[in-house]
């Protein structure tokens, strides 16, 4: 099938290539010619890990190809699946016009039928827009009817032709996780399809075809239900961390222990380990903007989202708690102390800083006239993009590094290569041995009884 994918960002470039690897011709479409070059000039302008050779493997095959040639692109695909960003306006709600601005680019070229799919996450009604800012670009060039894939020309559904819609809108949520978006992309617990014609749903099961092998994964479902179910998925994972962050906070008032507590609750099927670890807070591209657009949309429904207020509020906070946690060891005043920072991306198994909670933490430091040395194992050419060079900040080449002569080791992300350290090595480079462990990777007793000082989130009372 000939498909086209509009943003060439962590889902368009994942989904492209994943789509192009089972064997469809790919054309991947952005508005950006400086990832376009890299692209073309066999890079790839993202960490996602085993995405660089699923992008070589298939561009050598010829199945895959990257332009900023919108009329090239657009006569391309049969599907024309839209993956722009989507991010918050100022009052929260998502920002549409990456959508809309590629649903115009399609009306203002389609010579024949597309179905017009929404991958980005975009709010209940958004599929309308699309439609009518794809019909208005028809309209303005006099089109009437385009060719069907059924034969015959397809209209807008009521008038002549074949009874068959010149374009359809569907809804196809993207699910993906970045830092195991391939696995994901390849092996989806669901494909979620809001559509409400027959053509686009035939396509749309067509496309989708090789991963119906082991079993149906293939939801069809309306529109406006496909588009919420989405931000349901996000809202309720945000939720559960919420919960478990306002939980640890009350566990170190209590003096009880939040690994323990959800160990004790994870075991109960109904709730399940998923998605249950305290820590300093969710960020990245999406929890964060979801769950603050699904509240405007509450509200433009006179519905204001109780919970959701709240996930965000518990979530804002929790960012800041390892800093609490710094002050009440150090005071307020951190001018002249050092700290050692380890993971600077929002999550493990990707480069994204987005709404990343160690920003929070950096900028926090400063604030209070901190200097820090950070180490990332993916993103500190992102680090280096955002803060460039500054005299409080450092960039260290290994993990190592970054302890030397700091005053305490604070945690924020938990990648792999953090989790069993060498304590003698932190001990020894770090003025003192103070451990803030934003995401409980250590054991509070074992750390404690190496003479290191520890820290960890709802563990200590
Ligand atoms: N990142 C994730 O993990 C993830 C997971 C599921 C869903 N989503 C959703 O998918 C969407 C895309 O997210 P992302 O993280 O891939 O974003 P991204 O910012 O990485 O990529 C978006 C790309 O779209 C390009 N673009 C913008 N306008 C364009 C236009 N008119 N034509 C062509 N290209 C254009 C941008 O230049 C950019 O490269 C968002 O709605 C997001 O919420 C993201």
């Amino acid at each position: 099938m000939k498909i086209t994918v509009i943003g060439s960002g962590y889902v368009g470039l994942v989904s492209g290539a994943c789509l192009a690897e089972l064997g469809n011709d790919v054309v991947c479409l952005d508005v950006d010619s400086r990832k376009i070059d890299i692209l073309n000039s066999g890079g790839v302008p993202i960490f996602e890990p085993g995405l660089e050779d699923v992008i070589k493997n298939n561009v050598a095959a010829g199945r895959l190809r990257f332009t900023t040639d919108v009329a090239e692109s657009v006569a391309h695909g049969l599907v024309q699946m839209i993956a722009v960003g989507t991010p918050p306006d100022e009052d929260g709600s998502a920002d549409l016009q990456y959508v809309i601005a590629a649903a115009r680019a399609i009306g203002r070229t389609m010579t024949e039928y597309k179905v017009i799919v929404d991958k980005s996450t975009v709010p209940v009604g958004t599929a309308e827009k699309v439609k009518m800012a794809v019909q208005e670009e028809l309209d303005k060039r006099g089109i009437t009817s385009l060719p069907s894939p059924a034969g015959g020309r397809g209209t807008g559904g009521e008038g002549p032709g074949t009874g068959q819609p010149a374009f359809s809108v569907v809804s196809n949520p993207e699910f993906l996780k970045e830092g195991a978006a391939i696995d994901d992309f390849n092996r989806p617990d669901r494909i979620v399809v809001g559509a409400d014609d027959e053509q686009a749903i035939k396509i749309m099961r067509e496309m989708y075809a090789p991963f119906q092998r082991n079993h149906e994964r293939l939801m069809v479902m309306d529109i406006r239900s496909a588009e919420l179910t989405k931000y349901a998925a996000n809202a309720m994972l945000a939720t559960r961390i919420s919960f478990m962050n306002e939980l640890a906070n009350l566990a170190e008032r209590v003096g009880a222990d939040i690994e323990h507590v959800r160990k004790g609750i994870g075991s109960d099927q109904r709730i399940g380990y998923h998605f249950l670890y305290a820590g300093c807070g969710y960020g990245g591209s999406c929890f964060p903007k979801d769950v603050r657009a699904l509240q405007r949309t509450g509200e433009e429904y006179g519905l204001p989202m109780k919970v959701l207020a709240a996930v965000e509020l518990v979530n804002d906070a929790q960012k800041s708690v390892l800093l609490q946690k710094i002050t009440r060891r150090f005071g307020e005043d951190l001018k002249g102390k050092h700290f050692a920072l380890w993971g600077l991306s929002f999550k493990p198994g990707t480069d994204d800083m987005r709404e990343a909670s160690s920003r929070v933490v950096m900028e926090g430091l400063w604030a209070r006239g901190a200097t820090v040395t950070a180490y990332d194992p993916v993103a500190m050419k992102e680090t280096r993009h955002i803060y460039g060079e500054r005299a409080d900040l450092r960039y260290a080449d290994n993990s190592k590094d970054a302890l030397q002569d700091a005053d305490a080791l604070v945690i924020v992300t938990e990648w792999k290569i953090f989790k069993s350290p060498d304590f003698n090595v932190i001990k020894s480079r770090l003025k003192q041995p103070v451990i803030f462990d934003g995401r409980n990777l250590f054991e509070p007793a074992s750390v404690a009884a190496l003479g290191i000082e520890y820290h960890g989130i709802g563990r200590e009372s």
